[in-house]
């Protein structure tokens, strides 16, 4: 209970210093220009109404397909304003639970209740029938309820590679990868107050991905995610939700948070750990000591570089946040290469850490 709480302030404090980085960063995305009008505009993305405080639930649900029992008797709770992200290895029921929360997939019993003034949007991890073929990428943004000036639609189809003259295309032309960023600038001009998102980064490159990512921490509803982007989930995710053989854990602390319990409830890796509590037998207690120092420096190293990798990474971030950059299209590349390598480095050194 006590490393609950630790973990939750902790997660807390993390969000604040986002916050703040992520305040920066808007400062300079509420400068954003419009190629062809030379003229500032002030850009925040919509919220949504309140809701309620349980903002959606299952309970004793239950879902087969066919032979397959996926879950069985489950219960599960979302509350207002939880920025959630769903893991677990494939075919382990993430997209059938966030379907059953969408209610866009009925369970065989039990119940799914919603919470007062809720509304949920669903994205799949397919999207297929989210958007009107026969209109214009602009039309389609601007159909959303919120009456919106072309301006800020336009400005956010550009912040989501639709520059230009690129918005009178007709959505049926539209490439899948298109396609998708449309279906998420839709739901973002217009959120409601539960955002269901399978693999949303999945269609996307690394400046839109950025996008999307900044939009969702203004985001003031509820967020539960499927995402298998490990900056995506660390970007966003306060809380993770391990979907695995039917059952649904839930860990109130980010990814980091949710590995650390994960390693502590696997059995510890023959040898290594037991050594290390255990008093030596017979006269090596030196040579072990020195082992131990040997070890400790190593470790010391890897945590100096992995802080070194987490404040390039955020100076990247920042980079790709500043519309100007997106001119020169090598230079977003080369970037999102470095933070790829990156981020493979830092997955490496997070294992070696344990
Ligand atoms: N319509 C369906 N008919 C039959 N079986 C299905 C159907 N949809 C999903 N399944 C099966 O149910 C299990 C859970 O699928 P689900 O799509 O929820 O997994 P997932 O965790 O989202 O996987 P992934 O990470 O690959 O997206 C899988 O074994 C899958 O094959
Ligand atoms: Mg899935």
């Amino acid at each position: 209970q006590m490393e609950d709480f630790i973990a939750r302030n902790r997660a807390r404090h993390a969000t604040a210093g986002r916050a703040q980085s992520m305040m920066k960063r808007l400062e300079k995305l509420e400068r954003i220009e419009l190629p062809e009008e030379a003229k500032t505009v002030k850009i925040r993305f919509p919220q949504p109404g309140r809701a309620g405080v349980k903002a959606l639930a299952l309970k004793g649900v239950c879902k087969s397909y066919g032979e397959l029992k996926v879950y069985d008797s489950l219960d599960f709770e979302l509350e207002r304003g939880w920025k959630m992200a769903f893991v677990g290895r494939n075919g382990a029921g993430k997209s059938t639970l966030l379907k059953l929360l969408g209610g866009v997939l009925e369970p065989d019993s039990g119940e799914r209740v919603l919470g007062v003034n809720v509304k949920v949007g669903y994205l799949s991890q397919h999207r297929l029938g989210h958007l009107d073929l026969d209109k214009s990428v602009l039309q389609e943004a601007s159909a959303s309820g919120k009456k919106l000036s072309e301006l800020i639609v336009r400005t956010v189809l550009g912040t989501f590679l639709f520059p230009g003259d690129s918005v009178f295309k007709k959505v049926e032309v539209l490439s899948g990868g298109e396609k998708s960023r449309l279906a998420l600038v839709k739901i973002l001009l217009d959120p409601p107050n539960v955002l269901l998102l399978d693999e949303p980064t999945t269609h996307l490159d690394i400046p839109s991905v950025q996008a999307l990512i900044a939009a969702l921490q203004e985001f003031e509803g509820t967020i539960c995610t499927i995402s298998h982007d490990l900056h995506f989930i660390n970007s966003l995710a306060e809380r993770i939700a391990h979907v695995e053989d039917g059952k649904v854990t839930l860990y109130p602390g980010n990814f980091e948070y949710f590995q650390r319990r994960q390693a502590q409830a696997a059995p510890p890796p023959e040898g290594a750990p037991a050594a290390a509590t255990k008093p030596s037998a017979g006269g090596d207690g030196r040579e072990e000591r020195l082992r131990e120092r040997a070890k400790e420096r190593e470790r010391e190293k890897m945590k100096k570089e992995q802080a070194q990798a987490h404040a390039r990474l955020e100076e990247l971030a920042a980079q790709l946040s500043d519309p100007a950059i997106y001119a020169d299209y090598a230079k977003v590349q080369a970037i999102g290469d470095e933070m790829n390598v990156l981020q493979a480095r830092l997955a490496e050194l997070e294992r070696a850490l344990g």
